[in-house]
């Protein structure tokens, strides 16, 4: 989950290696240093607690020189953030210097072999076990010392590693944590993320697990563990840099929320083309043929957070266009049941980054096990996606964020446009309907865009509306606390309930999980017909319930949810189809109205609102909204 980037080249490293971090930060914030080759077989590195700008003020002042550097932002495992737990780790000679990311499972009997051998530890990191073997076995060859120690150690991680002795390389390996170099013109790049380096280069080589790469400026070195030679062309990617930049937002998620409309409409257009007079669905890097799909008997769709949701609402849409029985299952429970899956069985793993690792382990078991495996997944070249029988990528860009938005909404564009292709080849569904369905799904993106488009003209009401709630949330916070003694019968205050029902109520998760992330206000989503079973107990005045209610088979049924919650002084905010009375006669808080749309679709306009809440709240509230704490954007760790 932690961040790195090298430099070697001929520029100055210190200011490369910040600006590479700072895109890297949403991966970790919780301290980050650097270390560079500053000549005459001498180190030097400073590290620092905190966000990356703590660690911009202290080399304003004391820049370190030299055009060799790695650098890191952590995101704490072993160890509480503090600058001595920041990376890098140095030897005891402070003549190797090492960055991390992953975690050393063998790490204390390591640590202990080797202060039986006279080491002494600065750090409580599992990291700093690796920079003593590498001293330890270093010889004049920094990737021989960085072989021989890699072997030592189980677990995962991605390190770079520069030495005194070694000027102007840097040695690197990579095991289920990702790491990709990027191959410039005179200097060469290292980097968890390919995002940090398109400001310098669009050619970039992916580091395999067991491979360790040795940079040079004007060299870049693959081999194996044994030592071995490695050949690997660089592949091209073709993300915009803009992509990766604020563009005049103030944040990057609302500049990624208002990024969805285009997203879709190009997902759209490259994947929908004429054949035959005909609409047909194509997926060109999909690698499993229309033959092997028409073996499978069974889907499970895995992945964790936002992507497990995205999951979710692929369950209605599979199950409305095809007939074969879906699973949904968070890859960390997957992965350590005993799932029934067989080579009949498609697992699909979707995750924006393709470097979860509950979900690539989960893909491996499903692999184990003969399943046919499908990444969906955003980031090109990541290990889900080289990992999994076939991949279809989504295409949205880099999400910076740590909260996700246009990735959840790229997922769900390729899952319709899955069902509708598995749809054709199982002669499921009547080609007509195929045909128009595709035809309403290039409607969307036109309503999406016009849901952001009244949330623009109407901002001040939504800033108003939240700092209401900012001033009544805090009141009864007040109330219930300060007053002495707490008031019983009553929910402590403003938390949000999330309702939905149908393909809407995984939206009503990923409500919920939008504002708990970057506001750290207490919200739960629920299908709507659960309340009855148990949360409607929590209803009084103080909830804020969001009912998802747009047009749709459940829509009556809604109703009588939303009346029972009102009967109880709960207060309402509906997501309602444009023009609708039924649910206004009610007299709800606040309604949020989207546009008409058939009921399959209606999850990608319903979204747009919650993520809209959850961000007009964090900002009244004040909160770091691209970079929650005690969040990371990729949680390669376990
Ligand atoms: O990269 P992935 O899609 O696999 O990440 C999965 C989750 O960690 C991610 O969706 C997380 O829940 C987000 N912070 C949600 O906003």
């Amino acid at each position: 989950m932690c961040g790195i980037f090298g430099y070697t080249g001929k520029k100055e490293a210190q200011g490369l290696v910040l600006q590479g971090l700072r895109q890297l930060e949403y991966r970790g914030y919780d301290s980050s240093g650097l270390a560079v080759q500053c000549g005459a077989e001498e180190l030097r590195f400073e590290k620092t607690k905190g966000k990356i700008r703590n660690l911009e003020e202290v080399l304003k002042t004391n820049p370190l020189r030299g055009s060799t550097a790695i650098g890191h932002t952590r995101w704490a495992t072993h160890g509480t953030p503090s600058q001595v737990n920041a990376h890098p780790h140095l030897d005891s000679a402070n003549r190797i210097a090492v960055v991390h990311n992953g975690i050393i499972e063998n790490y204390s009997r390591l640590k202990e072999k080797l202060k039986k051998e006279g080491v002494s530890f600065r750090s409580d990191t599992d990291t700093e076990v690796i920079v003593h073997l590498i001293a330890k076995y270093y010889r004049n060859n920094l990737e021989e010392a960085v072989r021989r120690a890699i072997k030592d150690i189980r677990g995962t991680y991605a390190v770079a590693v520069i030495s005194a002795k070694e000027p102007g390389k840097i040695v690197a390996a990579r095991f289920d944590s990702p790491l990709v170099a990027g191959v410039g013109l005179g200097e060469n790049y290292l980097a968890s993320d390919v995002s940090a380096l398109l400001d310098h280069t669009r050619r970039v080589v992916f580091i395999e697990n067991g491979e360790i790469v040795s940079l040079t400026e004007n060299s870049m070195r693959l081999m194996d563990l044994e030592g071995r030679a490695v050949k690997r062309l660089p592949s091209k990617i073709d993300w915009n840099i803009s992509q990766a930049k604020k563009g005049g937002f103030p944040h990057y998620m609302i500049k990624e929320i208002f990024e969805q409309p285009e997203i879709i409409t190009a997902i759209l257009r490259e994947r929908i083309k004429k054949e035959k007079h005909r609409s047909a669905v194509f997926f060109e890097e999909l690698k499993i043929n229309r033959r092997e799909f028409g073996k499978i008997k069974r889907v499970i769709l895995i992945a964790c957070g936002t992507a497990y949701h995205a999951g979710l609402v692929g369950k209605y849409i599979l199950e409305a266009f095809t007939d074969i029985p879906v699973w949904v299952d968070t890859s960390s429970e997957f992965r350590y049941r005993n799932p029934n899956v067989d080579r009949r069985t498609l697992v699909i793993a979707i995750s924006q980054s393709g470097e979860t690792a509950d979900t690539l382990a989960g893909l491996r078991e499903a692999k184990s096990r003969g399943a046919v495996t499908l990444a969906i997944c955003n980031v090109l070249g990541s290990s889900l996606s080289r990992e999994a029988r076939g991949v279809i990528y989504t295409h949205a860009g880099p999400e910076i964020a740590v909260a996700s938005t246009k990735a959840y909404t790229a997922q769900l564009a390729v899952l319709y446009l899955l069902g509708l292709y598995l749809a054709g080849i199982f002669h499921a569904r009547p080609r007509k309907k195929i045909q128009d369905t595709l035809k309403e799904f290039f409607r969307v993106p036109v309503l999406m865009k016009e849901v952001l488009e009244n949330y623009k003209r109407d901002e001040k009401n939504w800033a108003k509306n939240a700092h209401d709630f900012n001033e009544r949330y805090h009141a009864q916070l007040k109330k219930y606390f300060g007053g002495g003694a707490i008031e019983k019968k009553r929910s402590p205050n403003g938390f949000f309930l999330y309702l939905g029902r149908g393909i809407n109520f995984p939206n009503a998760l990923e409500g919920a999980l939008k504002l708990k992330e970057i506001s750290y206000i207490p919200a739960e989503g629920y299908p709507a017909g659960e309340m009855k079973h148990g949360p409607i107990a929590l209803i009084d005045e103080n909830p804020w319930v969001i009912c998802l209610a747009p047009r749709s088979k459940t829509y009556d049924k809604m109703i009588s949810n939303i009346q029972e919650i009102k009967a109880r002084g709960g207060m309402i905010i509906p997501v309602v189809t444009r023009g609708d009375r039924e649910i206004r006669k009610l007299d709800p808080f606040y309604s949020i109205e989207v546009p008409a749309v058939e009921e399959i679709f209606s999850p990608l306009l319903t979204v747009l609102p919650l993520q809209l809440v959850a961000y007009c709240v964090a900002r009244e509230f004040g909160e770091d909204i691209d970079q929650p704490r005690n969040l990371a954007k990729s949680v390669t760790v376990e």
